[in-house]
This record gives structure tokens, C-alpha cells and sequence, in this order.
């Protein structure tokens, strides 16, 4: 199992180019299912998390074809409605496929995602909106099986914002007969990206970007091209590097209107940063200052973030306060980062950061994605060296995220 071993203590200077989004690409891959034209796919990231997809993707039928960062996908020859248990096991977002594939074929057959490490998240509101568009569902042998004539548009307001959720729903209204209205749609950056990519196909979606979509069914859809949104968190894992580091670095391929929340609490802790339309300078020197936040919906404080800030203000010069809104474990990094000298308490779903000093290298256990991103950080600012272990997380989510800061000037490495 690979590894990172990092020196902590150098200040990351120059530029780094940000990837395409993760949780933009993999319903964006998924809705290569709607169509038997070509979708024509660029600026989607090299990550573990879209070979899954691609893999699943493949299984069913979907042609692939990958060069680089483009992706051409090609539905006229779907074979297979399955989503089996040995991928959904590996990656959850593979709840994606159920929609499309239930739209335009009326059926689908999709394992039921198992726990989480942040969290038990369950998949119901995916179930009770499909349901209310006329699918038949039953849950059997761990599968989850839907079945319909024809989806039949609807009003369906969900018991809480979800983003796969409103996705999943949103890519099978499109193909559903009549009007559909999503009421408490999830409002972030990558679901409006999808939606873009759907009308694109031909889709009839008014109110992107708001919690309220109307979609008015359409017989077909066609190919497209689409280029999928830079990837905002990746973006600011940088930025929180730098500010744990101090240095100046320059992020490039970026959307900064879409990153205010994190942007506000970069200033907030002392990082000056120059906005261009898609760069972003930031410039970092002396001790961070804390920042209190709770994560919440967009264009709230992301909980994709939560960890790497926190790792910023275990070596603030104060105390803060973290709450986390939206999962109901996703402090699993607190230990690890005491155990590279952080003082950290937590009470429920809120986190008590005293900032010290200076945090001191340890090997340290990597237990989720944004867990991991923020001991990467934590490693960078500790004193002598850090080894973090099961970065297979890490690799899900960010594209080369150790050769990105070596450009910069950390001292990583990767350990086979
Ligand atoms: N929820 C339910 N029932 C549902 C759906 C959601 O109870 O049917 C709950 C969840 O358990 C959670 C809350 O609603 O407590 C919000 O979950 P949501 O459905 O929005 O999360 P998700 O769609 O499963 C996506 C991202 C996550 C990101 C969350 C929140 C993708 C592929 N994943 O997950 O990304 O944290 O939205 O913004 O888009 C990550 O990238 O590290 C990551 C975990």
C-alpha cells in the first residue's frame, strides 16, 4: 500500500494547475447513459474514483475512449443494467448510474451503497424520488431494483439537500414525460455543471444554479461536448497548504466564483490573495490566524474542507471552533492530527482547536479523502517528518497531488 513520507517546514512557492472537478465528472460520466450520441468529455481529472466509474461505466455497454483529459462516450450499445456490489462497495457515487439507466431503459438494478467512514449515508431520498416518478422499487439481496414503463414528471421535494440526490433525479427527469419540479435541489457548482452538460443534450432544465429545477421531459437527447468545471476543493487544499506553509503560490484553471466561502476564511486567516478570473495568488507569511466555521450546504462552507482548514488552525495563533453540519462523522482526522501535537477536543458534532506552536511529524493514518488531504497539510507545517499511511484515499480524489507540491517546493514523496 503506497504512502507519503513528507519533510515538513518548506514554504511552497509557483504555480499549480487545478484538475477537473471530481464530483462533477462522475455524474457527468454517468449521463453518457442518456444518449447513443458521442459525449465528448475534457478537462476530466486522472483519479482512482473516475477509472471506477469508467470501469462500471464499461460493464454496462458504454463505449470509452481516453486520451489524456478527454473522454468520448458512446451509449448506443448498453448491454447490461447492473451496477454490481464489488464497484458500488469501492465507490458510492456509483448510485449515479440508477437514474440515467432507469430513464432510458426502464429498468435498473444497482447495489445498495454499504456504510461510509464520515457517515451512514443513506440513498433513500434517491429511492422516494424515483419512486414518485412512477418507478417501481424494491430493495432485494442488497441490490436496489427499479423498474418502469415510462418515468412520468412530478413535484418532489427532498426531506434534506442532496447532491448525488438531486443529480440522480435531475438525470431522470430529463427523460420523464411531462414537468418535473425539484424542490430543496442542491445548489453547488457541480450539479449546475451537470445540468449544463444536459442541456447541452437537449435537456429542458430552467432554474440552474437555484433550489428549484423544472424540467420539462424530452423524448431523446443527444451527443454533446462539455468541458467539466475545475475542481474547486482541490483548489483550496492548495490554498490551506499555503497558508499552513506560508510561501506564494499561484493556482491556475480555477473558478473563483465559486469558492467565496473558503475564499472569505483564506483572508480571515491572514492569506493575501490577488483574484484573477481564473488564477488566484495567494501570499502567506507568519502564523495563521484561527477561523470558526460550520460546514453547510453551497454556497456555504463546504464540508469537503472542513479537515484541511482545521489542519490550518491546529497551528493558528488562537483557539477556533469547527462544526460539521451535513455528516455525522467526519472528524476522523482530529485524532491523527493530535498525534502530530495538535490540540484538539471534540463535543458532538463541533471540533475545539487550541493552536500551537508548531506540530511535530508522526506517522499518521489516512481514513477518507479530505481526511487525508488535510494530514498532507498538517505534514507540510510539522517539524521533521510525517508518513501517511492509505493514501489510497487520497488518490481517489486529487490528481497527482504529491507531484503538484513537489512543483512547488514541499518535500513529499511517494513510498510504494
Ligand atoms: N442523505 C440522506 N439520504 C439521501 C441522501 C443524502 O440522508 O438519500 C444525507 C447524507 O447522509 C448526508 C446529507 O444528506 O448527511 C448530504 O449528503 P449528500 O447526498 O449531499 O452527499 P453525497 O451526494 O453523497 C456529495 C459529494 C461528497 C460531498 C457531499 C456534500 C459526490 C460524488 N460526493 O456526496 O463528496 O461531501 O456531496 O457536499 O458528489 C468528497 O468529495 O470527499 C465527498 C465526500
Amino acid at each position: 500500500m503506497d504512502k507519503l513520507l513528507i519533510k515538513g517546514g518548506n514554504r511552497l512557492q509557483g504555480d499549480v494547475t487545478i484538475s477537473g472537478a471530481k464530483n462533477a465528472a462522475l455524474p457527468i460520466l454517468c449521463a453518457g447513459l442518456l444518449t447513443s450520441g458521442d459525449v465528448q468529455l475534457s478537462n476530466v481529472p486522472h483519479l482512482q474514483d473516475v477509472r471506477t466509474m469508467l470501469r462500471l461505466l464499461a460493464q454496462t455497454g458504454l463505449k470509452v475512449e481516453q486520451n489524456g483529459d478527454k473522454v468520448t462516450l458512446n451509449g448506443a450499445n448498453i448491454t447490461s443494467l447492473e451496477a454490481p456490489y464489488e464497484l458500488v462497495k469501492t465507490m458510492r457515487a456509483s448510485i449515479l448510474v440508477l437514474g440515467p439507466l432507469l430513464a432510458r431503459f426502464g429498468e435498473a438494478k444497482v447495489s445498495l451503497p454499504g456504510g461510509c467512514a464520515i457517515g451512514s449515508r443513506p440513498v433513500d431520498q434517491h429511492i422516494k424520488g424515483l419512486q414518485a416518478l412512477g418507478a417501481d422499487i424494491t430493495i432485494e439481496a442488497g441490490y436496489i431494483h427499479a423498474k418502469c414503463k415510462k418515468l412520468k414528471g412530478t413535484r418532489i421535494v427532498t426531506d434534506m439537500i442532496t447532491v448525488t440526490g438531486t443529480e440522480n433525479l435531475m438525470m431522470a427527469a430529463v427523460l420523464a414525460e411531462g414537468e418535473t419540479v425539484l424542490e430543496n435541489a442542491a445548489r453547488e457548482p457541480e450539479v449546475t455543471d451537470l445540468a449544463h452538460l444536459l442541456v447541452a443534450m437537449g435537456a429542458k432544465i430552467d432554474g440552474i444554479g437555484t433550489d428549484r429545477l423544472v424540467i420539462q421531459g424530452v423524448e431523446q437527447l443527444h451527443g454533446a461536448s462539455h468541458a467539466v468545471i475545475s475542481d474547486r476543493i482541490e483548489a483550496a487544499t492548495f490554498l490551506c497548504a499555503v497558508a499552513a506553509t506560508g510561501g506564494d503560490i499561484t493556482i491556475r484553471n480555477t473558478r473563483t466564483d465559486i469558492m467565496d466561502a473558503a475564499l472569505d476564511k483564506l483572508r480571515e486567516i491572514g492569506v493575501r490573495l490577488t483574484v484573477g478570473d481564473d488564477w488566484i495568488r495567494a501570499q502567506m507569511d507568519g502564523r495563521p490566524q484561527p477561523v470558526t466555521f460550520r460546514t453547510t450546504e453551497y454556497p456555504g462552507f463546504p464540508t469537503d474542507m472542513q479537515a484541511q482548514f482545521m489542519a490550518v488552525n491546529t497551528i493558528a495563533n488562537g483557539a477556533s471552533r469547527v462544526t460539521e453540519t451535513i455528516f455525522e462523522n467526519r472528524f476522523m482526522h482530529v485524532q491523527e492530527m493530535n498525534r502530530l501535537g495538535a490540540a484538539i477536543e471534540t463535543d458532538g458534532n463541533t471540533a475545539f482547536i487550541k493552536g500551537v506552536e508548531q506540530l511535530v511529524g508522526a506517522p499518521v493514518m489516512a481514513t477518507d479523502l479530505r481526511a487525508s488531504a488535510s494530514l498532507v497539510i498538517a505534514g507540510l507545517a510539522a517539524r521533521g517528518e510525517t508518513l501517511v499511511d492509505r493514501i489510497y484515499h487520497l488518490d481517489r480524489g486529487y490528481d497527482r497531488m504529491e507531484v503538484k507540491l513537489q512543483a512547488i517546493g514541499a518535500n513529499i514523496s511517494r513510498i510504494k
